[in-house]
């Protein structure tokens, strides 16, 4: 019975790979007259709940971009209640081993700290063989910066002689890249009513459908993933082709 419920709901082309900007959770809670970390509480539920929806519909890969390489311009007290999130969020995970659901993270987290960066390779290494979705959390991300490390990296075996640089192809700065592996982002949703990338997946995004919402996150439901889902099963794909 659930399958069939699973195949009713599924539309017909479903994007393997899924971004999504999870914005608007300061809006959220000025609007109710409360501090922009109960947005960002919420928000968190949010991400729970839409994490667990991508599983059930089938969606392969889920990208959610939690905390960019410019959000530590934010107030300190902003930036502690979204690292206490992480924190919770990491302690909690051992929770989640029943939803099979393959967690990993994507950014720079050096800047995080041990204890943090521990947390994060236990829950990494403890869902690393789950068969689900696979899920990467940009905390300390920015494609910029993504790019950057990953040149760094291939610039770094041309200097030790192991790579030529007239061999290096666009496969070469993929497989360097935080998401190396996995197949580019093929469905970029960004609530929040904000017509931008903000530094999201800039070199997986090149043939991206975006979708924008004017709804902000501690809003989003699983209906409204669905729209975006019946939105990109309408969209005509050309790669550049006819
Ligand atoms: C997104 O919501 C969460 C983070 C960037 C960490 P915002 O905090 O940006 O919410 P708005 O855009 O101010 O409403
Ligand atoms: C992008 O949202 C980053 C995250 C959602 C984590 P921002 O709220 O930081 O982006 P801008 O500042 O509106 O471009
Ligand atoms: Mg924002």
């Amino acid at each position: 019975m659930a399958k069939h419920k699973q195949e009713k709901q599924a539309p017909a082309v479903l994007p393997k790979h899924i971004g999504i900007i999870m914005d608007g959770n300061g809006r959220w809670a000025k609007l109710r007259g409360l501090p922009r970390f109960a947005g960002h509480k919420i928000g968190a539920k949010t991400f729970k709940t839409i994490t667990r929806y991508c599983n059930q519909v089938g969606v392969r890969y889920l990208t959610v971009y939690a905390f960019s390489t410019e959000n530590w311009k934010r107030p300190q007290e902003e930036v502690d209640a979204i690292l206490k999130l992480l924190d919770e969020y990491l302690d909690d995970a051992e929770n989640f081993k029943k939803e099979n659901v393959r967690t990993r993270f994507i950014g720079d987290l050096s800047a995080l700290g041990e204890p943090f960066i521990q947390k994060i390779r236990h829950v990494e290494e403890m869902s690393k063989d789950f068969t689900g979705l696979t899920l990467n959390i940009a905390f300390n991300y920015g494609g910029r910066d993504e790019i950057v490390r990953g040149v760094r990296k291939i610039a770094e075996r041309c200097r030790a002689g192991e790579l030529d640089p007239d061999s290096i192809t666009e496969e070469t700065i993929s497989s360097q890249l935080d998401t190396a592996g996995q197949p580019d982002v093929d469905l970029i949703i960004r609530p929040s009513g904000e017509l931008r990338l903000s530094n999201f997946m800039l070199w997986q995004s090149a043939y991206a459908e975006y979708i924008f919402m004017d709804i902000l996150w501690p809003d989003f439901a699983e209906r409204d993933l669905d729209r975006a889902l019946a939105e990109f099963a309408r969209r005509n794909r050309r790669f550049g082709g006819v």
